[in-house]
């Protein structure tokens, strides 16, 4: 048989998972729909300058300023538009919560609701549209806990191993899609001359170990002791402690840099450092959000053998307490990740036994 007739598309891919019973329709429907929108918000990212869609967002009295206190890129104000439009009418969901929306999207009273809560960071990385470096969409996908006409912003504080689906669509030199339904990690390419999503790799696998990570290296002064340690030990490679050399990328796109360790392994770093607060206040724990970014991705990550904490605990275990709540994340290879992990565990088992023994 020729390629084309034994490729699988997502369609094809999504319908045989409910053959096997691993998906509803709804939520087929739901990842169908959602990646219709990601193609379309490929070709307005692949326009480029030619489609007047580059800068800052706003008026001309300034750039329009999002619910994080940054301000928002057109594209970041279109890719929202463009999953709120695919998502409103279809009867699968119950609301959408997204990075550049205050308050939950209710589906309105002129459509069913259904019974998913999908999140998103409709844009992710939007500092590089400018300069044309891979972006991405990422998504998650919750089930409403009480009746669909009782949604509300506190019916999507669930941890994260509570999502049935997660993925994310990468605007790179070409367009993937990454998603998770729960059994396992797998990637799909968008064939732009059929205009479909085709199954590239199924079964992702993030090797246990590595030699590279991924931080933004210049926020380093502001790091917490067990951070600056770790990091520290990285860098002085086969002559310290670890007695490896390693290598870094940093993107500044986090679908970019996870989609990287999810294909050759490494870890993704972004801590909490001082000039985000307290730590202990947590819309002030990190830069990266907890419900559409780190959530998300560590399910896939988990999904595909690796491992995601905040550097204390599993990410997926936190129990959110505010829509848009950060979290420092510290993900990818298991080996690596549990590392770090031990780093801060170590330095917190002797503050707590030198004020036990003060
Ligand atoms: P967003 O564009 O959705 O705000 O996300 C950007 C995030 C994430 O994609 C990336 O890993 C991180 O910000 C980069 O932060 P720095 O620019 O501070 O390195
Ligand atoms: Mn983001
Ligand atoms: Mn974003």
């Amino acid at each position: 048989m020729s390629q084309a007739s034994t490729a699988r598309s997502l369609t094809r891919f999504l319908i045989e998972e409910k053959r096997e019973g691993r998906i509803n329709p709804d939520l087929r429907l739901l990842i169908e729909v959602v990646a219709r929108a990601c193609k379309t918000i490929a070709v307005a990212v692949g326009k480029g300058a030619l489609g007047g869609v580059l800068g800052d967002a706003g008026t001309g009295n300034g750039a329009s300023i999002n619910v994080q206190g940054e301000a928002q890129k057109k594209l970041d104000v279109i890719a929202n538009d463009v999953l709120l439009e695919a998502n409103a009418w279809g009867g699968h969901l119950a609301a959408c919560a997204s990075e550049e929306m205050d308050e939950p999207f209710l589906i309105p009273d002129a459509y069913p609701r259904g019974n998913y809560l999908l999140l998103f960071d409709p844009l992710d990385g939007s500092s590089n549209i400018d300069v044309n470096v891979s972006v991405g969409t990422i998504f998650s996908v919750l089930v409403c806990p009480g009746d669909a006409q009782d949604v509300d912003t506190q019916s999507f504080l669930q941890p994260g191993t509570a999502q049935v689906a997660a993925g994310y669509c990468i605007y790179g030199p070409s367009t993937m899609l990454v998603l998770t339904i729960g059994h396992g990690t797998h990637a799909f390419t968008l064939d732009r001359e059929q205009g479909s999503f085709v199954l590239t790799q199924r079964d992702m696998r993030v090797p246990d170990e590595t030699r590279e990570f991924a931080v933004n290296m210049s926020n380093q002064r502001h790091w917490e002791a067990p951070m600056q340690a770790y990091v520290g030990d990285l860098l002085a490679g086969s002559e310290g402690v670890r007695g490896n050399d390693f290598n870094t990328r940093w993107i500044a796109s986090m679908v970019a840099d996870v989609h990287r360790i999810l294909t050759r392994g490494g870890i993704f770093i972004y801590p909490w450092d001082s000039r985000l607060g307290t730590g202990t206040d947590p819309c002030k724990a990190g830069k990266l959000r907890l419900m559409y970014e780190a959530n998300p991705m560590s399910l896939l990550i988990e999904q595909a053998g690796g491992a995601s904490t905040n550097g204390r605990e599993r990410i997926m275990d936190i129990t959110p307490t505010h829509l848009h709540q950060r979290v420092p994340v510290f993900l990818g290879s298991r080996a690596e990740v549990a590392m770090a992990s031990r780093y801060h565990h170590e330095h917190d088992m002797a503050r707590a036994s030198r004020f036990n023994d003060a």
